[in-house]
């Protein structure tokens, strides 16, 4: 069968036959599944990313895949797609600034009100595999051991059942807990097994509420929050899609509580007058009434 690259020259055996009305029925169901955006740029990264899941499904051509992903029988292939064309990447202690402003200012008041009966809720939105909710437990752990027998959860939520499934598990290969300082390693992780791989703690694992959440979607959750880490999640949305989303965090977060985002994510200026900034991609939200006037970019 003659084959087309996404220059529509042809290639070798190996290649799919793709056209550019693939890609653009490929973004529109991104779009509207994940709320990702996918300019024309991005139409190599589209053919590379989906071969994989061509060749898996022994389809030739992009047509296929995308009456496919389009039907309604196709759900599970959409959510592959979604995987396949997000990243996953994270890691223990990722921008670690963030975990400093937990350790320095949040964690201390958080500790005093579950000590006197209180509740405390933090989330991370977009957890993918697990690092960034793990490392919120063991920061909090660290200075209050007995944080399971309080009123203390921690919410970790993704829209992909493929990573959440491994954060659940929470087994990591040797690498990944390297940067981990000795002690941590010690107190929240098993021994290394036979194949290298460390597992966090059962009692750290059971502290932390695994949800599959699609952020685009209306969110099911009331709060209050006292933090939310949302980071390297929105990089994908179009401005609208950011923008309602800030929004919805602002509207489940408790007064004062801390919204904590990527490094290349920004509030939209509609948001950001609800929210102080506190350091690096760092927002604490105003109480109603002191919001501030509108800012611009
Ligand atoms: C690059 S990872 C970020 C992980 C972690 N927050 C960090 O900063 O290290 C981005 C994650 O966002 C998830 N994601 C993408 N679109 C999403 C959506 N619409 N709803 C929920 N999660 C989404 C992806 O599945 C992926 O696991």
């Amino acid at each position: 069968m003659a084959t087309v690259a996404p220059n529509h020259q042809p290639l070798s055996d190996r290649d799919f036959l793709y056209t550019h009305e693939d890609f653009r029925q490929i973004a529109a169901v991104a779009h509207r599944e994940a709320g990702i955006t996918m300019p024309d740029s991005k139409e190599m990264l589209v053919y590379s990313r989906l071969g994989k899941r061509l060749r898996a499904l022994g389809m030739t051509d992009f047509k296929s895949y995308c009456a496919l992903v389009a039907s309604e029988a196709g759900i599970e292939e959409r959510r592959k797609m979604i995987s396949a064309l997000t990243t996953n990447v994270t890691r223990f202690f990722r921008e670690d600034h963030h975990f400093r402003l937990l350790t320095a200012e949040v964690r201390p008041k958080l500790a005093e009100r579950l000590r006197r009966g209180g509740r405390a809720r933090i989330w991370s939105a977009g957890c993918s595999t697990g690092e960034e909710a793990y490392s919120i437990a063991f920061s909090l752990l660290t200075a209050l051991p007995e944080a399971a027998r309080f009123n203390l959860k921690i919410l970790a939520t993704d829209v992909d059942p493929e990573v959440l499934a491994l954060a659940k598990a929470g087994r990591y290969r040797r690498e990944a807990i390297q940067g981990l300082p000795e002690d941590m390693r010690r107190s929240f992780l098993d021994p290394e097994a036979p194949d290298g791989s460390n597992t966090v703690r059962e009692a750290v694992r059971q502290m932390i509420d695994f949800r599959q959440l699609n952020l685009i979607r209306p969110l099911p959750m009331k709060g209050p929050f006292d933090v939310i880490f949302c980071r390297n999640v929105t990089i994908y949305f179009d401005p609208e899609t950011q923008d309602r989303l800030w929004e919805a965090f602002a509207n489940v977060m408790a007064p004062g509580s801390h919204l904590l985002i990527g490094h290349s994510e920004r509030l939209s200026p509609r948001v950001a007058p609800r929210f102080a900034t506190t350091g690096m991609t760092s927002y604490r939200l105003l109480p109603p009434g002191a919001a501030q006037p509108s800012r611009k970019g």
